[in-house]
């Protein structure tokens, strides 16, 4: 995976804006303190990581440190690396600051986060700080106020599949386009999982990736048996619950099947009415919020399948 991870923010798939608002920073220095916000897989250590190298050119060696929050035991360390860092003395162009970038400042404690926005303050002449982290309710308002916060948005299974065309091309991998878009569909926004699976299963198919292929490698729920059940769910409930009860026994996951149903609402090639696409999502939206809540039954698919067919 690291061998695709970009090295320059023009592979940086997705988020156009904040890609364009970093390249002004890269012209013309001065960055703010950044906070970047995600869920996993969509780029924010490969941003940091980009924009270090971008902004900092040869110094990028010297002149940025990571320091990864869940590593640090405590502050203390954290302020005497930074406080070193600070100290070194490196020649920089005008605007340019040192950088430290610290990961998954999330699963710091609210106390070291409140000590982290005093460090901030105190190196604030000579350095700037790059804070990343998966869910910005877990980051403490004043720290949150000290930085600019940039939320990335999922990049679009287009966007991920030109990042897979990308990786293709440069590692001789030869593909049907309908297997790289199922591979982005399936990756639901995490370009990570996108990856992964590519390298999977060229692995297995020996670089060259056919929709079947990638099919058979990947092993998840098509979305014809979705179809299938809820055409059977029409007529006879009970059928689908064993339908339903057949793919838990083949060993998917509840999360798995939900999945499943959401990629057959979310597919424009079925030709649901509008207002019938907008029941059958939220009834696939209330189940996945129920399941996440840790209830993991086959009722609560039952109970999705029926409001999807709109019993
Ligand atoms: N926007 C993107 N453009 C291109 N590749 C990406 C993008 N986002 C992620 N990737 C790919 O996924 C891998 C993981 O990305 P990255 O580590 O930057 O995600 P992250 O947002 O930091 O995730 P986490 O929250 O789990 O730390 C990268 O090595 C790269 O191959
Ligand atoms: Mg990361």
């Amino acid at each position: 995976i690291e061998l695709y991870r970009p090295q320059n923010l023009d592979e940086v798939v997705g988020n156009v804006n904040t890609v364009q608002r970093l390249k002004y920073f890269i012209q013309n220095g001065n960055l703010p303190n950044l906070l970047f916000s995600s869920p996993p897989g969509m780029g924010k250590t490969t941003i940091a990581h980009c924009l270090g190298r971008q902004m900092l050119k040869d110094q990028y060696k010297t002149a940025f440190i990571e320091l990864n929050a869940s590593d640090e035991r405590n502050v203390t360390d954290i302020r005497e690396r930074v406080k070193t860092f600070a100290q070194l003395q490196i020649t920089l162009d005008a605007g340019r600051h040192k950088l430290v970038f610290l990961d998954e400042c999330d699963s710091m404690t609210s106390q070291a986060q409140l000590a982290l926005r005093r460090i901030i303050e105190d190196f604030s002449d000579t350095t700037r700080f790059i804070l990343c982290c998966n869910m910005i309710q877990k980051v403490v308002e004043p720290l949150q106020s000290r930085c600019c916060l940039i939320t990335l948005q999922p990049p679009s299974v287009d966007d991920i599949q030109t990042r897979l065309v990308q990786i293709c091309a440069s590692a001789n991998i030869q593909y049907s386009k309908e297997a790289l878009k199922l591979l982005s569909q399936l990756a639901e926004g995490d370009v990570r999982n996108a990856v992964n699976n590519l390298q999977t299963t060229s692995l297995s198919l020996d670089k060259n990736l056919t929709l079947q292929g990638v099919k058979d490698v990947l092993d998840f729920i098509d979305v014809n048996q979705v179809d299938d059940i809820l055409k059977v769910a029409n007529q006879q409930i009970s059928d689908a619950y064993l339908k339903i009860k057949s793919l838990i026994v083949e060993g998917y996951s509840v999360e798995e099947i939900i999945n499943a149903f959401y990629r057959f609402g979310q597919n424009t090639e079925n030709k649901m009415p509008d207002t019938e696409r907008v029941r059958f999502l939220k009834a696939v939206a209330q189940a996945h919020a129920r399941t996440t809540g840790g209830i993991q039954s086959e009722t609560q698919l039952m109970r999705m399948v029926m409001e999807c067919v709109g019993k």
